[in-house]
């Protein structure tokens, strides 16, 4: 009670304090609980260039065999390529899919290579709509395809992004939560990719797009996700050979003349970095972030497609939607019945062709067989006139025997 008058001018929320025990604190237990029921689902996309260590680098992050196979430089379009893999890890169960563009980069028009990713994140998406819109529907048991982080593997070149990178980086950006990563990064040196990073974060600035930045709200996160967005883009090694060290460990690594580069060694790549931010610490963020954000995004949009406004929620919307349904359904039949006309007067001026062409095909007969008839009579006229002359002779033959 002191808590609701001493409050009820600012209208702040009252906080009331208990004077005995009734279980609330069990709360995050239950949520625990449902969630190691019901198991997490985290969808990743992995765009880059053939060949550029997609699935090595799959493979390095998840220890485990993708089987994805290698690409050839002749797909004509970009394809995606999917391995869905259950997997658990003390006690918590994980529905991992992974996602990875085949041929991306191997074709001349760069937008449709975009575009070809673009229409997948938007069917996932639309994937969800539908069942959140279903009047009987389940999203908990929902397989739920929205891709949660995409890792945008860069070419190690130095010379900054490519044209293909940026288009293609601008579109997803506006869609998924985009971790750029510079890929093969043992092959340039320390300071080259300092230098390669900085160059890469202010071409993103310089044409606007904002790539995934971790949340730093919160407080127990906020030092290590500051770190990690300074890192960005990550440098990464992927390997899928192991080599036992010197002191007896065997560790993920890729070995040169020259020494080795541990993939898990902080001092060679951000791969341990990338593995703990995407993988331990961010993974609900990133899932919450694609939800609440960029799915969000995607459904205002669709419903204003939809013609509903802001006013439509509950029953309204759904009155909103079927009025929409029974719009496309009429104007759907509107085009049927177009179609019906269009393909009947198609057939009567194919018939009335057909017609004057008998037509044509009679006249004729009937002039062929006039024509005959006339032969006919003038040839049965000579053969009559020959009998006659005939008959005559064979008389007169008679009479002078006689
Ligand atoms: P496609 O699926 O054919 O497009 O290839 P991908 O992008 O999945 O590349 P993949 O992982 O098959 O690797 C291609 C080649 O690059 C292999 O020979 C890998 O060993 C090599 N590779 C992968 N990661 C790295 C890396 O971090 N550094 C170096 N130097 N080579 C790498």
């Amino acid at each position: 009670n002191r808590g609701l008058n001493g409050d009820a001018n600012n209208n702040a929320e009252p906080e009331l304090k208990l004077t005995g025990f009734v279980g609330f604190d069990s709360l995050p237990y239950q949520f625990v609980r449902r969630c190691q029921q019901n198991g997490f689902q985290f969808n990743l996309l992995c765009v880059g260039e053939t060949g550029i260590g997609k699935t090595t680098l799959v493979e390095s992050l998840f220890n485990m065999k993708m089987e994805f196979a290698p690409c050839d430089h002749e797909l004509n379009t970009v394809e995606l390529r999917t391995r869905v893999l259950d997997v658990a890890e003390g006690g918590v169960r994980v529905k991992l899919r992974v996602v990875e563009t085949a041929g991306f980069g191997d074709q001349l028009d760069k937008e449709k290579s975009a575009r070809v990713i673009i229409d997948y994140i938007n069917s996932q998406f639309e994937g969800y709509l539908k069942e959140e819109l279903k009047v009987k529907r389940n999203l908990t048991k929902f397989d739920d395809t929205r891709i949660h982080a995409c890792l945008y593997l860069i070419s190690p070149t130095g010379h900054g992004l490519k044209a293909l990178d940026l288009l293609t980086l601008g579109e997803l950006s506006k869609r998924v939560n985009v971790i750029p990563l510079i890929a093969k990064a043992d092959t340039a040196c320390k300071d080259e990719l300092v230098r390669f990073k900085q160059k890469i974060i202010s071409e993103l600035k310089a044409h606007k797009i904002e790539i995934y930045q971790f949340p730093i709200e919160d407080e127990t996160v906020r030092k290590e996700n500051s770190a990690l967005n300074a890192l960005l883009p990550f440098a990464i090694v992927g390997s899928v050979d192991f080599v036992t060290k010197d002191d007896g460990r065997v560790v993920r690594a890729r070995r040169y003349p020259w020494g080795m580069v541990e993939v898990e060694n902080e001092e060679h790549c951000d791969f341990v970095r990338l593995r703990e931010a995407i993988l331990r610490t961010n993974q609900d963020s990133l899932r919450e972030q694609t939800h609440n954000v960029l799915y969000e995004r995607y459904r205002r949009e669709r419903l204003r497609q939809m013609k509903m406004s802001d006013g439509d929620a509950g029953p309204k919307m759904m009155e909103a939607f079927a009025q929409r349904q029974k719009e496309l359904l009429e104007e759907f039949q509107k085009s049927e019945e177009q179609h019906q006309k269009e393909f009947l007067l198609k057939v009567n001026k194919k018939e009335a062709e057909l017609k004057h062409h008998e037509d044509m095909l009679n006249i004729r007969h009937n002039e062929i067989d006039s024509a005959y008839q006339h032969d006919l009579k003038m040839v049965e006229a000579q053969i009559n006139s020959l009998l006659e002359e005939k008959a005559k002779l064979e008389s007169k033959g008679k009479k002078r025997l006689k």
